[in-house]
């Protein structure tokens, strides 16, 4: 196995792929880079026996609590992205939310995608409590113009919380679509026949509560009908590269949540960041976090 040293021309990746090893994800990579999608089974990601378990149940909690008009995307039921509920802004009301976030694996993946000034853009949980329309093919990269850049924006590590089966509308992903940098257009949308999806470029992405399904912002994916009465859930971690402008604003996280969990925890939520300044410029401190670490002349 080859050694990875602090190669300066490497601008924390080689910190990052060394973290990924050690957490057992370099076959994980390879399937990322290769067919632009992977899913982490549970045993990797490290999280205590009944997280997912504790995770799902306060989806449904909050789900429950949460007057579902409250939230935009909810009321267009014939527009909207998703079939089911979309609850945002999470990383407040729970604990378990923050946990989910400042994962090892997350946080690794989010990482070697993003690099390592890469920033939390959305915390996202979905929940489809009964059966359910399928989701149209799309990629993650809202607002960003085909063509897309070869490297992705954004990119998705989602929490998976049930049982994710084709039965179940689990995700359907198009394997290398990830290398196409555009976004599908309507003549590509795959056709749902009876329920089923009709042969094509897509194919379903099983994961068991527990695991981690990973993929680029350049990902094609939808989801399959669902046809079942179970809950199905997972919680998107959304991660963007550092100039991407995030889909939510954490300003108003309290201090004590900042001081427990620390300055990565502040940094991904986008505490520091160097942007957003007025007459006063940029804090050269913030700057100097996010430059790339062979670049160590002044320009
Ligand atoms: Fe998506």
């Amino acid at each position: 196995m080859m050694e990875i040293g602090n190669w300066k021309s490497m601008a924390g990746m080689a910190e990052t792929y060394r973290k990924a090893r050690e957490l057992g994800l370099e076959t994980n990579i390879a399937e990322l880079e290769a067919f632009g999608f992977t899913v982490i089974p549970p045993e990797k990601t490290g999280a205590p026996r009944d997280f997912t378990r504790r995770l799902l149940d306060r989806v449904i909690e909050i789900a429950e609590d949460e007057d579902a008009t409250a939230v935009e995307l909810n009321k267009h039921n014939d527009t909207k992205p998703a079939d089911g509920r979309q609850l945002f802004h999470l990383l407040k009301r729970d604990p378990l939310f923050i946990e989910t976030l400042m994962n090892p694996v997350t946080r690794t993946m989010g990482a070697y995608m993003m690099g390592q000034s890469y920033l939390l853009s959305s915390m996202v949980a979905f929940l489809k409590p009964g059966p359910a329309r399928p989701t149209p093919m799309h990629t993650d990269s809202v607002g960003v113009p085909t063509p897309l850049p070869a490297y992705s924006s954004v990119c998705n590590v989602s929490w998976i919380l049930t049982d994710y089966t084709v039965e179940n509308g689990t995700f359907g992903m198009v394997p290398g679509s990830h290398r196409w940098c555009r976004h599908p257009i309507v003549s590509e949308q795959p056709s749902f026949v009876g329920g089923a999806l009709e042969e094509g470029m897509c194919v379903p992405v099983c994961a068991e509560p527990g695991s981690l399904v990973v993929f680029t912002g350049n990902t094609w994916h939808c989801t399959y009908p669902k046809t079942t009465e179970t809950p199905r859930s997972h919680v998107v971690v959304a991660f963007c590269r550092n100039y991407v402008y995030p889909g939510e604003s954490n300003v108003d996280m309290p201090d004590d949540l900042i001081a427990q969990y620390g300055p990565e925890f502040a940094r991904l939520i986008g505490r520091n960041a160097w942007q957003g300044y007025q007459a006063e410029g940029p804090v050269l401190d913030r700057l100097l976090a996010v430059r790339p670490a062979y670049q160590s002349q002044h320009g």
